[in-house]
């Protein structure tokens, strides 16, 4: 840790300092606060500009979406502001397979000497490297004009012609930016440790979703059948949480403060969906927390081919279709991503190495809110569904595999490689852990302490380590004394850096008691063929998610289970026909795992029709497994389905590229 200390920047130095002090020492926060007045090198390996020089504060977006070429067109103007103290001639920005046309200064470009796109540097794209005349001086403003193309390379978009929406009537385009696709839509600090306020107007012959608050349509002119669509984000919000969706959209309300956005045809159900539950997550995150940022919240229901759950985009979460099953069981992912209003969205990570603050507080957050609505024993039922999910990730990575850590080193790499379960689960292990050992009547006092401190900044884990010790040495009380001898006890180092899975606590198993219950009569069932007679009334009353705790105890049975015994559990309890994916593609899962030849046509049946990774990837790697050239010939023919994160994702694990 020392030699990345010393060869990254100040903060990691204050950090190796504070690792050799008792943590109830203040050091580390002395030692950053004069450190970063003389050294101030960007702390996220994962963008190519000079953000320790400049910084974006306000960003404007002027495109015209042009479905005919598949490709945005138009103008960002970044406001920057230059922060150095050694004066700076070069503004670095992000740019990925962008045709960039021209870039001027506002006001003033007899300033600019001139601009170039650097050569593509992987995975992190081509910089945009402007050259002024003379240097900024610190606290010199200026506005950078870029007028810009997408390309056909443009990895963070997705074109669907009419033919594959729902009702085959309109083209539909939608954006997915995080972590680092952004620069492929336009020039910019592509760096959640930067925030800028936005403003969009945005061109188009179909209804437009953004990131920020809706500020007026003009409508349609005659000649080019396309309306001028504005919305303004004031919120200074990171790259990332950039989005834009254009389509055949209709909305509803589902709450006083929400809207959901779909297909007109699938509207009811949507709504039927979220308008249960969508104001009291909202509420009870507020209690968590504190009040609502973003004005409203927001669902935009996508086509199937989007590749996550949930996008926690400010003012408009984007959601997978897959969460409208008929059966309000799969809002957990709005809780997540309404989580995300605070955590994410309002104090973010600084970088990609330190994804945990967003996702491990996510689910933190989500599965309070969780326990609000339904009762504590709901929590410890997903953190459960959570631990099989990490021990999978650890096993799969390896448990001694870099990625398997908190805090991880993406020096070189690309972030998508190292998304998993671990900053999720491992995260929210961290979180339950400081709760339970520093009690949760003072742990829900340092909730709100938190995100205020860091509201509308980014923090990495050691500001985070930091916080929680300052907070706890002031906090008064009759236990302060026994607090801070825990928190001194607590091994930071093996929290951030150990590899592997975290120490499992006891879970209240109330809820899971029946589905291992179940499981075990199957693996009898599966041994001798006798002893149970397996019935639709098994699950009767069971919600989803309990199936998916009796599907994946299943899918864990060593030697699996017979593909006889597959296709019986399949008919008797009609999972091949659920209307719930995450039911049906454990269960695919589990007849692969068979080498089931029955399940591999319905298999390659949901490849064609889902998109979220979260599925689509472990049924690859499974189908490989059993017919690899099914799975080559399934991906070949679904490629333009899939966004283009997700077809990057399966042709790495398909064919290693
Ligand atoms: N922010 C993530 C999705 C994401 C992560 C996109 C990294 C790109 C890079 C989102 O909040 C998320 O976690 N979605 C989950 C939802 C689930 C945990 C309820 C998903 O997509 O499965
Ligand atoms: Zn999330």
């Amino acid at each position: 840790m020392y030699i990345r200390a010393r060869h990254q920047c100040a903060k990691r130095i204050a950090i190796f300092a504070c690792r050799r002090h008792p943590v109830s020492c203040i050091f580390p926060v002395l030692v950053r606060k004069m450190a970063t007045t003389t050294i101030n090198a960007p702390r996220d390996p994962n963008t190519l500009s000079n953000y320790n020089n400049f910084l974006t504060q306000h960003t404007s977006a002027n495109f015209e979406i042009d479905f005919e070429r598949r490709r945005l067109d138009g103008n960002v103007i970044l406001k920057l502001i230059s922060i150095a103290d050694s004066e700076t001639k070069d503004i670095l920005l992000d740019t990925s397979h962008l045709d960039v046309k021209d870039v001027s200064l506002k006001d003033k470009n007899n300033l600019i000497a001139k601009w170039q796109l650097l050569p593509r540097f992987e995975p992190y794209g081509s910089a945009l490297k402007v050259s002024l005349k003379q240097e900024a001086a610190k606290g010199q403003t200026f506005e950078l004009d870029i007028r810009v193309q997408t390309t056909d390379k443009c990895t963070a978009l997705q074109w669907l012609t009419p033919a594959q929406t729902s009702n085959k009537k309109h083209s539909y385009m939608f954006s997915q930016c995080q972590a680092i696709h952004a620069r492929s839509i336009f020039p910019c600090q592509d760096t959640p440790d930067v925030k800028s306020t936005f403003d969009f107007h945005i061109r188009s012959p179909l209804p437009v979703i953004a990131s920020g608050l809706a500020t007026g349509v003009v409508s349609a002119d005659s000649d080019s059948g396309t309306s001028l669509y504005t919305f303004k984000q004031d919120i200074p919000i990171p790259s990332y949480l950039f989005a834009l969706a254009s389509g055949d959209i209709a909305t509803a309300p589902i709450g006083p403060r929400s809207v959901v956005a779909t297909g007109p045809e699938e509207l009811s159900a949507s709504k039927w969906e979220l308008e249960a539950d969508t104001e009291r997550f909202i509420q009870v995150g507020e209690s968590l927390v504190y009040d609502y940022a973003w004005t409203t919240y927001n669902v935009l229901i996508l086509p199937p081919s989007f590749p996550y759950g949930g996008m926690e985009n400010p003012v408009f979460t984007f959601a997978t279709p897959t969460i409208i099953s008929g059966d309000r069981q799969n809002v957990d992912v709005i809780a997540h991503e309404l989580s995300h209003s605070w955590s994410g969205n309002l104090v973010s990570n600084a970088s990609w190495e330190h994804f945990w603050l967003n996702e491990g507080w996510t689910t933190y957050l989500e599965r309070r809110i969780q326990a609000a609505v339904h009762g504590e024993p709901h929590r410890d039922f997903s953190a459960i569904i959570g631990w099989k999910a990490l021990s999978d990730s650890v096993r799969e990575f390896g448990e001694d595999h870099e990625f398997t850590k908190l805090v991880i080193d993406l020096k070189g790499k690309d972030p998508d490689d190292a998304f998993s379960s671990v900053p999720y689960e491992k995260g929210f292990h961290f979180l339950y852990h400081l709760e339970k050992l520093l009690g949760k009547e003072a742990w829900d006092e340092f909730i709100p302490h938190y995100f205020s401190k860091y509201k509308e900044k980014s923090l990495d884990s050691y500001d985070f380590k930091s916080t929680v010790l300052e907070f706890f040495e002031r906090r008064p009380g009759d236990d302060a004394t026994a607090t801070k001898k825990k928190l001194a006890a607590l091994d930071w180092d093996a929290w951030f850096y150990r590899p592997g899975l975290p120490p499992k606590p006891q879970f209240d198993t109330s809820m899971v008691d029946v589905c291992y219950a179940l499981a075990d009569k199957w693996k009898e069932f599966g041994q001798s063929g006798t002893g149970f007679q397996p019935a639709a009334k098994d699950i009767e009353g069971w919600m989803a998610n309990q199936v998916v705790v009796l599907l994946e105890r299943i899918q864990d049975f060593e030697p699996p289970l017979s593909a006889e015994a597959v296709h019986i559990m399949g008919q008797r309890y009609g999972f091949l026909t659920s209307r719930n994916v995450e039911v049906v593609a454990r269960y695919l899962a589990v007849g692969l795992k068979a080498k089931s030849q029955e399940v591999l046509e319905p298999t390659a049946e949901l490849l064609g029709r889902v998109g979220r990774m979260k599925f689509v990837r472990p049924l690859y790697r499974r189908l490989n497994e059993v017919d690899r050239e099914l799975a080559v010939r399934t991906f070949e023919k679904n490629r333009d389905f899939y966004h283009p994160i997700c077809r990057a994702m399966v042709e790495k694990d398909l064919f290693g590229t």
